[in-house]
């Protein structure tokens, strides 16, 4: 054995190490620029709310990661400088069975100098944290208040955000008093104008999720039994993606939703669009089958404002129902279901897992999806037919859409086409 072995055959294994953490990352990196998009991204805001918790977060990074290389490298440093040498242990270890006497392995000359009890250095690495920590949670605290400011007026618009298992309700209270019935209701996407702060009341039906928009805010608790304020604000028009981000049950994973951010005249119209109800249709009315089949099939469960009846006030006293315990599985009755008044004027339903319209519509202007978009007719007729199997409900099947084996194939067409009435 040559003196050259023991240091070489001690040195490889770390270096592989090493190699192997460096090639992990880079694949994790270079995977994760393979998406073309970053919708769950927290690194470029695109509101200020998001903005405020990035100019505290970068600062804050670039702390850690002096601290990082620091902590690190002297770590790094030690163990190469201090590393037992295989020849020298072995030769201590002989040594030691000979003599018989110390419990030591090393002389003690070959100890480094020992700074335990060194009063300056144990000062210094106790003070410098806590003033970092310190100067840290200071900062923290002011953008954690900053981040619950409400500057939108009293009478401005509210939405109160009801998370169920597994999609998101928005209800939205036009004159910002959320403790009337709601002027629209709506599921998976939060339509909303551009730079304008928009108060949010997160709350749950079932059990706790967590409301996220990444590229907005940061996130919120949706509790059963509670109300939890918080804040959205979008410097852009545009489409921002959010998900759930508590878990949830089985499906946590698909319970996304999106932001629609409209400029102001885009937002008056929508507001337009979606305040009225639907019309019932009569017989000869394209759709009119359609009607029969979601009045006998889909009414239990899903409102249609002007058709199936239910008064939104029965809506809200049924959600503090859902809040209770006891009813988290019994109690799945008309309004815990999407409404679906102007379902034709969403881009996705079902937790925003599925497209309405072939290519999510990105490329069409919101307000004119229904008009100009090309139908997801498989999407939905597979998604009616057998809705477990395309995204899981919980054990029991409580939760979540209820497949419907009795519909034939004209039934489902039917209710399909009904469904492009509802714009
Ligand atoms: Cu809702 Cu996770």
């Amino acid at each position: 054995m040559t003196a050259e072995q023991p240091s070489a055959r001690f040195g490889r294994p770390l270096w592989r190490r090493l190699g192997l953490v460096g090639i992990a990352l880079a694949a994790a990196l270079a995977l994760s620029a393979c998406a073309d998009e970053h919708p769950l991204d927290t690194l470029t805001e695109a509101g200020p709310d998001a903005q405020e918790i990035n100019d505290l977060f970068f600062p804050v990074l670039g702390v850690a990661i002096i601290v990082f290389f620091l902590v690190q490298g002297a770590i790094v440093y030690l163990v190469f400088k201090y590393r037992a040498r295989r020849r020298e242990a072995a030769a201590a270890a002989r040594a030691e069975e000979h003599s018989g006497d110390g419990d030591d392995l090393y002389g003690d000359d070959e100890y480094p100098a020992q700074v335990h009890g060194n009063l300056r250095l144990e000062l210094a690495w106790t003070i410098i944290p806590t003033i970092l920590l310190a100067v840290i949670s200071v900062f923290t605290l002011i953008s954690l208040v900053e981040l619950n400011e409400v500057s939108a007026a009293e009478d401005d618009l509210r939405v109160t955000v009801v998370g169920q298992q597994w999609w998101w309700e928005f209800q939205y209270h036009l004159d910002g008093d959320t403790s009337t019935p709601p002027d629209i209701v709506t599921a998976n996407e939060l339509v909303m104008p551009v730079r304008q702060q928009v108060p949010l009341e997160i709350t749950s039906r079932d059990v706790i999720h967590s409301f996220w928009i990444p590229r907005l805010n940061g996130k919120r608790d949706a509790v059963p039994g509670r109300t939890h304020p918080w804040v959205i604000e979008a410097n852009e028009v545009g489409r921002y993606m959010g998900q759930c981000t508590e878990f949830c049950g089985l499906s946590h994973a698909y319970m996304r939703m999106y932001a629609v951010v409209l400029s102001p005249e885009e937002w008056e119209e929508w507001v337009q669009g979606q305040i009225v109800d639907a019309a019932p249709l009569e017989p000869g009315d394209p759709g009119f089958e359609g009607q029969e089949v979601f009045l006998a099939n889909c009414a239990n469960c899903h409102v249609v404002n002007g058709v199936t009846d239910v008064n939104l006030d029965g809506r809200l006293d049924g959600m503090i129902d859902y809040a209770g315990a006891n009813s988290i599985t019994s109690a799945l009755v008309a309004g815990a279901a999407p409404n679906l008044t102007h379902f034709a004027s969403r881009t996705t339903f079902a937790g925003s897992i599925f497209d309405v319209y072939e290519g999510r519509a990105e490329w069409i202007p919101y307000l004119e999806v229904a008009e100009r978009g090309d139908l997801n007719r498989g999407h939905l007729a597979a998604w009616i037919r057998n809705a477990p199997e395309r995204k899981a409900n919980d054990a029991d099947g409580a939760r979540g859409m209820t497949a419907f084996p009795g519909l034939t194939e004209g039934e489902i067409d039917s209710l399909v086409e009904y469904l492009t009435t509802l714009r």
